[in-house]
């Protein structure tokens, strides 16, 4: 398979890296110092699954989106940050016409509503998602490490897209080093992570505590709650499903199950903004306030949540 890979941070590094271990041919869309640090020291996975390392000989680099123009590809991986989905959907879209055989893209963000975006800029049954809960850091120049793995990643389509044409992916990814399967119901999978992520991410990054404090304190805990009960009923609205029956099913889970493993876990919304960076609040308890509104539920607790975080952006 050829693969383009566009974002070369922690997930991107890390993901290609595996299907260069897989011997897939890899073509990273970075840019700046990540582009330059790919060409002259090649790139390094570390963590649970091993060490693997790939000389810069073993894979290309463009600078950008467009430049993948005349590249006869398989996949294309968008490693970006959901920050960036409109930009990066755009320049595909724009390069879309000279890419010969038109290929799967993979969007591989946390959240939901990336995929909608790349829907709405391509032809939507090209269009797959993956659900990621596995951790990875940039912990140096090129260099990405596999910290933590909860499940094997899931690959799947909203869109009623083929999903015979995950099969050599996930099994690439899979003899990488990364376990990998495709997903008939990607939706719940990717619910399962947003209802997790809009509970503890914002709420840790506003109180700057473990997720464990979270549940501990009877004021978040209470918050937390409300937040999970206003996801379920806006995921309903829409017209989707999760693993779960209810609301309090998830609850009796997440507190016996879900939440333990990751008690001592600081929120990457919070390490966002120590960094100055943007968050990604806006695929999150964003996404849901903006899909309650759409099918008339409100969830005012995920709309407050979302000012806070952007109000502790611009700060
Ligand atoms: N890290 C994890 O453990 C993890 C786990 C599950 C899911 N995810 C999800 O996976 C996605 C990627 O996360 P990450 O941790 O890999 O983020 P990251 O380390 O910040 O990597 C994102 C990369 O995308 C690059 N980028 C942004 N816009 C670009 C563009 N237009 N063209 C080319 N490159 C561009 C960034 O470059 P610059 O550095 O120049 O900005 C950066 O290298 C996020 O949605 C995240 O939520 C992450």
């Amino acid at each position: 398979m050829q693969v383009a890979i566009i974002g070369a941070g922690a997930v991107g590094l890390a993901v290609g890296s595996c299907l260069l271990e897989a011997g897939e041919g890899v073509c990273f869309v970075a840019r700046g110092g990540a582009a330059a640090d790919l060409r002259r020291r090649g790139l390094r996975r570390t963590g649970i699954f091993g060490v693997a390392v790939a000389g810069p000989e073993a894979f290309e680099v463009v600078e950008s989106v467009g430049a993948l123009a005349g590249h006869a590809l398989d996949l294309v991986l968008v490693c970006t940050k959901t920050t960036a989905s409109r930009e990066v959907a755009g320049a595909l879209a724009a390069v879309w016409g000279e890419l010969p055989g038109s290929p799967r893209v993979v969007v591989v963000h946390n959240g939901w509503g990336s995929a909608e975006i790349f829907a709405e800029h391509l032809p939507r049954e090209r269009v797959y998602s993956a659900r990621v809960i596995t951790g990875f850091r940039r912990t140096g120049p090129a260099t990405s490490d596999i910290t933590v793995h909860a499940e094997p990643v899931r690959l799947g389509s909203l869109f009623d897209g083929d999903l015979r044409a995950m099969g050599p992916l996930a099994e690439a990814l899979g003899r990488g080093g990364l376990p990998c399967e495709v997903s008939a119901d990607i939706a719940r999978d990717l619910w399962s992570k947003v209802i997790y992520n809009c509970a503890l991410n914002p709420l840790g990054a506003l109180y700057g505590v473990p997720y464990g404090v979270l549940a501990e304190d009877a004021v978040t805990r209470s918050i937390l709650e409300t937040v999970v009960d206003e996801t379920f009923r806006v995921i309903a609205a829409a017209g989707y499903e999760t693993h779960w029956s209810s609301a309090a099913d998830y609850l009796r889970d997440f507190y016996a199950h879900i939440l333990p493993p990751t008690a001592s876990h600081e929120s990457s919304m919070l390490l966002d903004l120590r960094a100055g960076r943007r968050t990604e609040i806006d695929a999150q308890c964003g996404a849901v306030a903006a899909l309650g509104a759409r099918h008339g539920v409100a969830a005012p607790i995920n709309a407050a949540l979302t000012e806070l975080i952007r109000a502790a952006e611009k700060r």
